[in-house]
């Protein structure tokens, strides 16, 4: 039987690869039902020398280790952004394909990056202007332009660190969040106070300005989308889920991780006119798919990416950032149990052909 390795990160605080264990274990079932051993590891559990892995395979209602061969096919789950364990994994997943392992998903080197390469190509008409953060020199003008900009690290998950900027009164008001995704508020009256601010904030690491889109409103608060995008059983690009995020009240970002709710596509546009809700879902299949085969004829073979997108109050669908390894908890909080199942079978059943042609 052909077999996929989800490789993970250590997790010193269990002692293993099980960073997301019930993720991890419907793989195993899935792989069982589509004809594909499926075991878990960490970059600790190769043995180089014998050309071995000890994974972690869930069977018999429980987690059981087990020695494998190298796997014909390897799946990057490693979530542990910027750790020494990213860095492992990266130098795992070379060696491994150097053993002739086929290797599938890739991480993504950040905001800016993604940025720069979809910028010539046919996802540029969803992407807001956005500019490297290099002083208030570069936030100026976009927040002349735009009325609003928005300063988020180019690498960073969970809204931390990201700023909203809006012009109020003479001065500025900026609402965001801290590094460590608490609630941020103040004004400045003035820009120079503002940009030694900014200089502080971002100072040690890098940051995109962008332009601040005037997201939708749910009761008040800033809602946006999560578009899930897949390789289906078949091959090809899905757009398999999609569910809106509201921010908690005040907050400029709608992250889960960082308080905000899910509510369902349908209850987040209900306001909207149906032709318009119609036009809207349309763009955003037409958004995912586009953006899906233009990041991954950029970075590498992919499986899922998962889609930040902002819809503003004339109707217009911005891609605000695209997540490589995205979270999928969504689709069942807002009840939608054919997504929440599809997005967790998907990778298997396209590794599984893979493995088979
Ligand atoms: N250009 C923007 N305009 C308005 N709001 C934005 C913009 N970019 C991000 N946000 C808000 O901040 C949240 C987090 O930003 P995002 O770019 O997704 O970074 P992260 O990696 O932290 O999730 C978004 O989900 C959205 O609510
Ligand atoms: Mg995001």
């Amino acid at each position: 039987m052909p077999s996929l390795g989800i490789l993970s990160c250590h997790s010193v605080r269990r002692g293993n690869p099980l960073s997301q264990p019930g993720l991890f274990r419907q793989y195993c079932e899935v792989g069982r039902r589509v004809g594909l051993d499926v075991f878990v590891f960490s970059p600790r559990d190769i043995d180089w020398r014998r050309g071995r892995i000890a994974g972690y395979v869930w069977k018999g209602g429980r987690w059981q280790r087990a020695p494998f061969p190298f796997p014909d096919l390897v799946m990057d789950c490693c979530r542990c952004l910027g750790t020494e364990e990213m860095r492992r994994t990266r130098v795992a997943l070379r060696a491994l394909r150097r053993h002739g392992v086929r290797l599938l998903g890739v991480a993504l080197p950040g905001k800016w990056p993604v940025y720069r390469r979809l910028v010539g190509t046919a996802a540029a008409r969803w992407l807001p202007e956005t500019v490297l953060y290099a002083g208030w020199a570069s936030v100026e003008p976009l927040l002349a332009r735009h009325g609003r900009a928005v300063i988020k690290p180019s690498v960073g998950t969970s809204g931390a660190g990201v700023l909203l900027l809006e012009r109020f009164g003479g001065g500025l008001r900026i609402r965001g969040r801290t590094m460590r995704n608490g609630v941020f508020y103040r004004v400045f009256s003035r820009a120079r106070d503002a940009a030694a601010f900014l200089d502080r904030w971002t100072a040690g690491r890098r940051f995109v300005v962008q332009q601040g889109i005037n997201l939708l409103q749910w009761d008040g608060r800033v809602a946006d989308v999560r578009a899930f995008v897949q390789k289906n059983a078949a091959g090809a690009w899905e757009l398999v889920a999609a569910g809106g995020r509201v921010g908690p009240r005040d907050s400029a970002t709608s992250n889960l991780h960082g308080g905000g709710q899910g509510v369902p596509l349908a209850a987040l546009l209900k306001p909207l006119d149906p032709a318009e809700r119609a036009r809207i879902q349309a763009e955003l299949r037409e958004l995912a798919l586009t953006v899906a085969r233009a990041v991954e004829q950029a970075f590498g073979p992919l499986f899922e990416l998962g889609l930040d997108v902002g819809i503003d109050g004339d109707g217009r669908l911005w891609l605000l950032e695209v997540n490589s390894k995205p979270g999928r908890a969504l689709y069942a909080r807002i009840g939608d149990r054919a997504g929440a199942r599809a997005v967790v079978e998907n990778p298997i059943r396209y590794a599984a052909r893979l493995c088979h042609r």
